[in-house]
């Protein structure tokens, strides 16, 4: 473990000064003060609890806290030391210590000019050497001087990736579509049973397909599987000479690329500090840059670096990432939330949940300490979402009156990304009304004074309200305002870890299941050679080959 590190007390954080004053201060008043007293008690509330950064103005007013809550969170931040821990990744330090990496995806976003060191190697130099060239291939493909075998320009680019090697392809090509202009389309192929493939087939023209292979491993067994069948296709319509042509490549691993067959021009690197979950700004989103193009897809990391300058530089009190690391604690710590809500109120950001969930979960659903101790606290909440009035129709329901406290994020673009400003309003006046009627509900009184006189209907139309939300605004779906928003949650993130006093960056908790899936699939293809295995998956087994598995 680096030196670096700061060491955690046996019971980190229960036995910081600030967690044992929250603890009092959740067991006070505030657990019984409702949010619209909170409001008439301080003017300012607003103000007080807003903050901006970049172009995301915040709103966490709508939150169960007051001052005092806000200054022991605070002074929890700091003696978790979380600034430490902020700088020790911008510096390279090796903070992902079980596998003894540094975590450095802000250097994917910087400037040439800013250092960014990983040992002796200057990241920013190679992060830009791999830009210009990814920069050079994108225009080759839009300019129509890279094109398949047959001598046409690609019209459609399939991107094959799994896990962070797709979400948040598949995300920020959704969030984008009103800057791919006449660009190919971009489709995805992620899951092991093959048939998105299968009937992407059905469509496309391989002469005009382009297949960007994106794995940090190039091992995975998901897209190696699709990989080799998209080989397949293309050997089988075009001969095996046209492989070299319309197939790319992300990866850091240039021997398996070379195994595959890639074109040494084709295929673009980077490196074991970057995070699957953290290397849509690396070579793994070359799809991205495909559909909206080089100079906006640089856009896209100049929003990330905008806030990682606001990560880095703002004080805890104004640091919106921090701030929101510190609400989601608060409610999984002193409220027993399990949950959280993204909800964004822009169609296009219907897949930035699920990216979201990749983040927040494969990075804090972890039970043992970076120390090797057990963890004293609840890790990372469960993510779930979708976009705004969608939700509102399916399970809205549970966030207005279920049991359960869940915090939600509401995402909110002032100006469209292509439609009507009728059809924004109308975005805008959900998305407002939806975090009031959760903050205010309906009390028994107003739902008689509606008219409404049995005891048994007026129950049921009590909303609890002091139900607590978090409201994102900014200007509109940009690539510098999608990447401000992810970096934002990448940062927060990383900041709950901390408070966990866990490490956000490994995932062996997704290993088993891969190992045992091979043994599994041995099983099923030879049962006579092969050791049998526990008594239901042998019986499920069973059942599944009588069925014609
Ligand atoms: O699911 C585990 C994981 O390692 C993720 O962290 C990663 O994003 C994904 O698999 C894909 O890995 P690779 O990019 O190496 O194919």
């Amino acid at each position: 473990m680096s030196e670096f590190w700061p060491k955690l007390t046996p019971g980190y954080p229960r036995d910081l000064p600030a967690w044992q004053a929250l603890v009092e201060h959740v067991n006070g008043p505030i657990a019984s003060t409702s949010m619209a007293t909170l409001f008439s008690r301080d003017a300012n509330r607003v103000r007080r609890f807003s903050q901006k950064a970049g172009d995301i103005y915040a709103d966490f007013s709508k939150n169960r806290i007051n001052t005092t809550t806000w200054r022991l969170l605070l002074a929890l931040a700091g003696e978790a030391n979380v600034e430490a821990w902020r700088d020790a990744m911008f510096a390279g330090e090796h903070i992902n210590t079980s596998e003894d990496r540094a975590v450095l995806h802000t250097a994917l976003r910087a400037r040439p000019r800013e250092r960014f060191r990983d040992g002796g190697q200057n990241a920013t130099r190679a992060v830009h050497a791999v830009l210009d060239a990814m920069g050079a291939f994108v225009n080759g493909v839009h300019r129509g001087r890279i094109v398949g075998s047959k001598r046409k320009p690609f019209t459609d680019i399939v991107n094959i990736g799994i896990g962070g090697s797709d979400l948040g392809i598949v995300m920020a090509v959704k969030a984008l579509e009103h800057h791919r202009g006449k660009r190919p389309r971009v489709h995805s192929v992620s899951n092991v049973d093959g048939t998105q493939l299968a009937d992407l087939k059905q469509s496309l023209n391989p002469a005009t397909t382009l297949f960007v292979i994106c794995s940090k491993t190039f091992t995975t067994q998901e897209t190696m599987s699709n990989a080799a069948e998209a080989r397949r296709w293309i050997r089988r319509t075009l001969g095996d000479a046209a492989v070299q042509r319309h197939f790319a490549a992300a990866s850091t691993n240039h021997a398996a690329m070379d195994r595959f067959g890639i074109n040494p021009e084709y295929r673009f690197g980077f490196w074991d500090w970057v995070g699957g979950r953290y290397s849509i700004w690396s070579a793994v989103g070359l799809s991205v840059a495909l559909a909206i193009g080089m100079k906006n897809f640089r856009e896209l990391l100049d929003g990330g670096r905008t806030m990682d300058r606001h990560f880095r530089r703002a004080p805890l009190r104004e640091n919106l990432p921090v701030t929101m690391a510190l609400l989601a604690f608060w409610y999984n710590q002193f409220f027993g939330a399990e949950t959280q809500a993204i909800l964004p109120y822009d169609n296009r950001l219907d897949r930035f949940p699920a990216f979201l969930q990749q983040m927040q979960m494969e990075s804090n659903g972890k039970s043992v300490r970076i120390d090797g101790a057990p963890v004293t606290v609840e890790t990372g909440m469960v993510i779930f979402g979708e976009a705004g009035n969608n939700a509102q129709h399916s399970f809205y329901q549970l966030l207005h009156q279920g049991t359960r406290v869940i915090p939600v994020d509401f995402i909110l673009p002032a100006r469209s990304s292509g439609a009507s400003r009728k059809a924004q309003r109308l975005a805008v006046a959900n998305c407002l009304a939806q975090s009031q009627a959760l903050m205010l509900g309906r009390s028994a009184t107003e739902v008689r004074a509606s008219g409404i006189t049995d005891p048994v209907d007026i129950a049921q139309r009590v909303h609890s309200g002091n139900r607590p939300s978090t409201t994102l605004v900014f200007p509109a779906l940009t690539p510098s305002t999608l990447g401000q928003l992810i970096a934002l949650y990448e940062h927060k993130v990383f900041v709950e870890g901390v408070l966990c006093g866990i490490n956000s960056f490994d995932q062996w908790g997704v290993q088993l299941g891969k190992v045992l899936a091979k043994n599994v699939e041995k099983r099923l293809a030879n049962p006579r050679k092969t050791e049998a295995l526990d008594a239901s998956t042998e019986a499920l087994l069973a059942t599944l080959r009588k069925l014609g598995v």
